[in-house]
């Protein structure tokens, strides 16, 4: 047999106009840099069909039709049918949209369950059902793993609970939870589960149908992008959702999530996310007739081999140095974790130490990402933490640059 390939990260690089300005970025899991296809995509809707579509004339029958293919790309991304993939501003205005819409799924009494790991994405839009009386249990992290735990959720589950909404991956520990597992359980109970996906997808292929969830969330931004997301619903969630939008659109699956639906140079430029993957996919594989799915896979797997080589240095650099206290699992196995590095460091606030980096050009995070329960639940206070979060454009020389320049500073 054949060896798999490794990821030619000099190709790869080279589709990203924003890693020519020497800049290391490290902030992937608060936005990845855009991928050169989605540029030009966005100039190309822009300059040439910008103007209202799905009228009787080529230029807006253009553009409609370009609109129509960015979603319907994204939905053969993750394995859905176009009807159950809503396109919108950003995962925090889907999850409010998605409460709005089955709101009325919900009576008083019955129980939901949110954590306290999760950005608050996924969590504030849920909480505020309590004043229509849904009772809201949170379900804990544990410090120690970083991740949730099955049995944890077993104690919270009951003939009353509705619906579970958790993250798949951590954006602040990078612990990766096992959905499959987890919504079994779920559904075992008779609940549904809403899976907030965007800090996995960066990594890995998305099989929203093998995993069995209801609803799943993707922000494209952080997927090479444009600053745009994705919401999963199984079609009978949105055929049975309420309309969000004007009366006369309530039968238009899946606009009637949407209120206003998408912005359209920006749908349209979501074909430059796949047309990316198709060229890392031909560059490394040649002509496939896998189908899209089975192609995302081929890909995340070179993504996430790579991912796990530049991470381990600096996963060894974390737990070794004295100074530093790492958040998460201490492995880079991309079934535990992302490559998404939260850290304190003893006598140094993370403002210091990102500023200290900056003057290298390398760019982290700091403070709590809005994951604010968790940072809380560690103890973190106001400052927050230091996160640097690699995706598989980031290269060993990068990493090797962190850490010196990490351990200058220290
Ligand atoms: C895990 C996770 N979920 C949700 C969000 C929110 O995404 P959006 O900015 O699209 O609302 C983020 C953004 O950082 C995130 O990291």
């Amino acid at each position: 047999m054949s060896q798999a390939p490794r990821l030619d990260t000099e190709f790869v690089r080279a589709q990203f106009p924003a890693l020519e300005t020497g800049w290391a970025f490290m902030e992937n899991a608060g936005g990845t840099v855009a991928a050169r296809q989605v540029v030009d995509r966005v100039t190309d809707y822009m300059s040439r069909v910008h103007v209202q579509p799905h009228h009787a004339y080529d230029v807006s029958d253009e553009a409609g039709r370009l609109i129509v293919e960015g979603q319907r790309l994204m939905a053969e991304m993750i394995g859905a049918e176009p009807e159950e993939v809503m396109v919108g501003p950003n995962t925090t205005t889907n999850v409010f949209l998605l409460a709005q819409a089955i709101r009325s799924w919900f009576s008083p009494g019955d129980e939901l369950i949110v954590t306290n790991i999760d950005h608050e994405a996924n969590n504030g839009s849920w909480r505020r059902l309590e004043e229509f009386g849904v009772v809201i249990r949170e379900w804990k992290f544990r410090p120690e793993s970083g991740a949730l735990a099955l049995d944890d959720l077993d104690a919270l589950l009951t003939d009353k609970t509705r619906l579970v909404c958790f993250t798949h991956c951590s954006n602040l520990t990078g612990a990766v939870n096992d959905v499959p597992a987890l919504v079994r359980r779920i559904h075992d109970a008779g609940a549904l589960a809403c899976v907030d996906g965007v800090a996995y997808s960066a990594h890995r292929a998305l099989d929203v149908k093998a995993w069995d969830v209801d609803f799943y969330l993707c922000s494209l931004y952080k997927v090479y992008g444009p600053h745009l997301s994705i919401l999963y619903a199984k079609r009978e969630h949105v055929e049975r959702a309420r309309n969000n939008n004007h009366y006369f659109l309530e039968d238009r699956l899946p606009l009637k999530l949407n209120p206003g639906g998408p912005n359209h140079e920006l749908t349209a430029a979501l074909a430059g996310v796949t047309d990316y993957f198709d060229a890392v996919h031909t560059h490394h594989y040649g002509v496939s007739n896998l189908p899209r799915l089975g192609r995302m896979k081929q890909v995340a797997e070179l993504m996430s081999a790579h991912e796990e080589v530049i991470a381990q240095p600096f996963l060894d650099y974390l737990v070794n140095k004295r100074e530093i206290t790492l958040i998460g699992p201490a492995s880079v196995g991309h079934e535990q974790r992302a490559p998404t590095f939260s850290f304190s460091v003893k006598d140094r606030t993370p403002l210091e130490l990102a500023r200290g980096l900056a003057r290298e050009k390398i760019g982290v995070g700091t403070g709590h990402f809005y994951a604010a329960r968790c940072v809380d639940a560690l103890g973190y206070g106001e400052d927050g933490v230091t996160r640097a979060s690699m995706v598989h454009y980031n290269t060993t020389e990068e990493v090797a640059r962190l850490i010196a320049t990490l351990d200058a500073i220290i």
